[in-house]
């Protein structure tokens, strides 16, 4: 059972709208070794589990739920790389015909990013090829789930480093230095369970071997040690920490801990409406409805709260 809050796990960081920066994440995201596959890959892992190895269930349960939020980080960043035709200046319900506002879709990496998804992230590679389940490895053996995951992080860390390189856009730079920091993070959370089944790393760890300080990005969190942090996200305990705890597998002198929860998080975009696409959220009428609905549930919620106290049901946990 998953509970979900507003936030994201890293901020959106503002800069121009950049329809080719947008498509390179795509990879990110719906690619061979995005984060789509590490989410669902983790899941499929975890649902799976066999055996009383509770701990390596935890962690990779633990992963799994991270891994949701960065398809979340992701899509959103995806999207607010695309938000925003130049030189468009329409109102809330204008549906506009007689200019070509989005002339320039028509050249973009992925037209679509406009024709299909309205300015936003679709669930492909940057090729524009599907995501698909067939990537999901579960093998059913503990070992071999392990050192497929430990591959996948570290290809996922290859990728978004080279995708770095691609634009100096500061939405897409933050967004990709924190799942390089974090692909990392779990790669030392595979290196480290494997470790506790007698795995001597000696040199190999990190794959790809380079100083990632070199992205300020990247050095700011890393500063920060979230890259030898883990999050059990878990409400009813979790045995996690007995394999994310003490020294590295990179062999660089750090600890790694293991955490509820980030220490932070940040505010969730909302996308705003694009009349260019006909995407209002709703049409001048439905919007009423929806405005007396909202007006209705709101005094309803309020007469129920003044008769019988407050709902038990929206108290924190
Ligand atoms: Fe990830």
């Amino acid at each position: 059972m998953f509970y979900h809050v507003k936030n994201l796990i890293h901020p959106i960081v503002d800069d121009r709208p950049d329809p080719s920066a947008a498509n390179a994440l795509q990879e990110g995201l719906g690619g061979q070794f995005g984060e789509m596959r590490t989410m669902m890959q983790f899941l499929f892992q975890s649902f799976n589990f066999r055996g009383d190895g509770i701990p390596y269930l935890d962690l990779i349960h633990g992963v799994a739920m991270e891994e949701i939020s960065h398809v979340e980080l992701v899509t959103k960043t995806i999207s607010k790389l695309l938000d925003g035709a130049p030189g468009y200046d329409g109102g809330k319900f204008d549906t506009p015909g007689d200019s070509t506002v989005l002339d320039m879709a028509k050249e973009q990496k992925n037209p679509h990013h406009f024709i299909v998804g309205a300015q936003a992230a679709l669930p492909v590679d940057a090729a524009g090829n599907p995501w698909s389940g067939s990537y999901v490895h579960n093998h059913g053996n503990l070992v071999l789930d392990l050192l497929d995951n430990l591959v996948l992080e570290a290809t996922g860390r290859l990728q978004k480093s080279r995708i770095y390189q691609m634009s100096d856009n500061k939405t897409l730079r933050s967004t990709i230095s924190f799942l390089i920091v974090r692909d990392g993070a779990h790669q030392m959370a595979f290196a480290k369970a494997l470790e506790t089944l007698g795995v001597d790393w000696a040199k190999i760890l990190p794959v790809p071997k380079f100083d990632e300080t070199q992205f300020p990005e990247v050095k700011k969190l890393m500063d920060a040690g979230v890259h030898n942090e883990a999050y059990t996200f878990s409400l009813d305990g979790s045995m996690m920490d007995q394999i994310f705890s003490g020294s590295s597998p990179a062999n660089d002198g750090s600890e790694l801990v293991t955490l509820k929860e980030p220490k932070e998080s940040y505010p969730c975009p909302i996308s705003p409406e694009r009349p260019e696409e006909f995407a209002p959220g709703l049409d001048p009428e439905l919007q009423k409805l929806a405005d007396a609905f909202s007006e209705f549930k709101e005094k309803t919620l309020k007469d129920m709260e003044d008769k019988a106290g407050p709902n038990p049901r929206n108290k924190e946990i």
